[in-house]
């Protein structure tokens, strides 16, 4: 019997997922504008054999605390991300390339065709990662002081993802039949346009490019709200799960996937993926070190950022050796739930605020280990039924994610927990997702 097998993505940052992987010894100043260093580390993930690589995207750059971001290489500088994976597109085969685009910035219209076009150019490789974004810097650079409510974000992604879906399958599959010598180039009862007149958009029209080599590019998300799990239950096929503990994962899994059958849907279309974060060694400790000293170059005041940020409350004026006192933690999330969750729980079993800015890993699992370490942990996450895959970040590139490309990758091919190569060549083909039939032809 073959063993079911791991999908891996990884969520990409020029220099790493760590604070100060800009000021470690390996980092290249300005890698976040060098495509040169981005097909490197695409080429890299493509080498072991990854199912996709993945950008985050937030659509603005921080405009207040200067002093305090000046010393973080986050939200400032960053390639935009289709055009980024366009590019990446070129240097790598078999890749999957997923982005993050939000449905409360952009219009359906234009979000299809960018997705469309990176399906067709890079044959098949394409996911969008829908998001409602969580961020009123991005608010403000699209007319708008503060994001709408949480349930008005979720309400205008229901319909947005629809009509997107929609504009993917406006072309049937054969639609464009490059009939030289009959002189039709496409079948006119093949296109479908919209006819939408909804809460949030109107759309009649059809998309004016091909329908995608995958039919839709693959849908993911990551929301961990009621609304995010239910939209995700109802329309995506892969997810970043947030659960840093094993049985909250395995919890996480039954409860995602048992809503799916409601919407007529089989659990294993959608592939749940656990984040983490993998220091290699060659021992726990010695990965431990290395980790520690990233850790020693947050600057303190980055450290207090990050927490103000996703518990949604300024806590600088509290003493950093103390507990923090439960009445500080607003009442409700209105951002990252699962973020402001983490830091909540930490409040509540009375770590000091040095204690939180130091543990603090944004609802990621960090794994230091030996290459055995690590393949046992992710064989077991896997086995026990906590999820289908991993969404990996590493914490300095490229040499973090080296480490695992030719250390931890090797162990799980051995344990036949992992693919010795690409079998397929599309996005689609590596996680085993079905190819959406087109709504409206004859056999869809
Ligand atoms: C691995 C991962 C990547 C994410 N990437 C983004 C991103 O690029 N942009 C963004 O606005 N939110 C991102 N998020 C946040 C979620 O997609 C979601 O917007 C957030 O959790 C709020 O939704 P919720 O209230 O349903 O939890 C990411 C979350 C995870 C776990």
């Amino acid at each position: 019997m073959t063993r079911k097998q791991l999908a891996i993505g990884t969520l990409i940052d020029a220099y790493g997922l760590h604070p100060a992987s800009w000021r470690t010894e390996e980092a290249v100043p300005g890698a976040p504008t060098d495509i040169t260093h981005f097909k490197r580390i695409a080429q890299l993930c493509e080498t072991g054999k990854f199912d996709f690589l993945f950008l985050a995207d937030t659509p603005a750059a921080r405009t207040s605390d200067l002093e305090i971001w000046a010393r973080s290489p986050m939200y400032m500088n960053q390639l935009e991300p289709i055009t980024l994976l366009t590019a990446l597109a070129g240097a790598t085969e078999k890749l999957g390339l997923a982005a993050t685009a939000s449905t409360s910035f952009y219009e359906p219209y234009n979000l299809a065709r960018l997705f469309a076009s990176l399906d067709h150019i890079s044959g098949g490789r394409a996911g969008w990662n829908v998001v409602t974004s969580a961020n009123d810097y991005a608010a403000r650079n699209f007319g708008a002081d503060r994001l709408p409510p949480h349930d008005r974000r979720y309400a205008k992604a229901a319909e947005f993802h629809g009509v997107v879906t929609a504009l993917w399958d406006s072309w049937e599959d054969d639609a464009f039949v490059y009939d030289k010598e009959g002189g039709l180039n496409f079948r006119p009862g093949a296109q479908h346009a919209l006819d939408h007149d909804g809460e949030f958009f109107r759309i009649h029209g059809a998309l004016n490019i091909a329908r995608p080599p995958q039919g839709h590019p693959v849908i993911l998300q990551a929301g961990a709200s009621e609304a995010g799990k239910e939209m995700a239950a109802r329309t995506a096929e892969a997810v970043f799960g947030v659960a840093t503990e094993i049985d909250a994962a395995i919890a996480f899994y039954g409860d995602l996937k048992g809503r799916m059958p409601a919407y007529g849907r089989d659990p294993d279309h959608l592939k749940v993926l656990a984040g983490a974060t993998i220091v290699v060694g060659d021992s726990a400790a010695e990965a431990r070190a290395r980790f520690d000293r990233w850790q020693s170059l947050i600057h303190p005041d980055v450290g207090l950022m990050r927490i103000r940020q996703d518990i949604e409350a300024d806590l600088s004026d509290l003493p950093l050796d103390e507990p923090v006192p439960e009445d500080r933690i607003p009442s409700e999330a209105r951002h990252h739930r699962a973020y402001f969750d983490e830091i909540a729980g930490m409040i509540r079993r009375s770590l000091t605020l040095r204690q939180i800015c130091q543990q603090y890993t944004r609802s990621k699992v960090t794994l230091f280990g030996s290459p055995a370490e690590i393949a046992d942990v992710m064989q077991e996450w896997l086995e026990r039924g906590a999820c289908d895959g991993f969404m990996l970040t590493f914490p300095v590139l490229p040499s973090t994610l080296a480490d695992f490309v030719d250390r931890v990758v090797p162990v799980l091919q051995a344990r036949g927990l992992f693919r010795e190569d690409y079998s397929g060549t599309t996005l689609r083909d590596h996680l085993g997702l079905p190819r959406p039939a087109n709504r409206h032809s004859m056999a869809g």
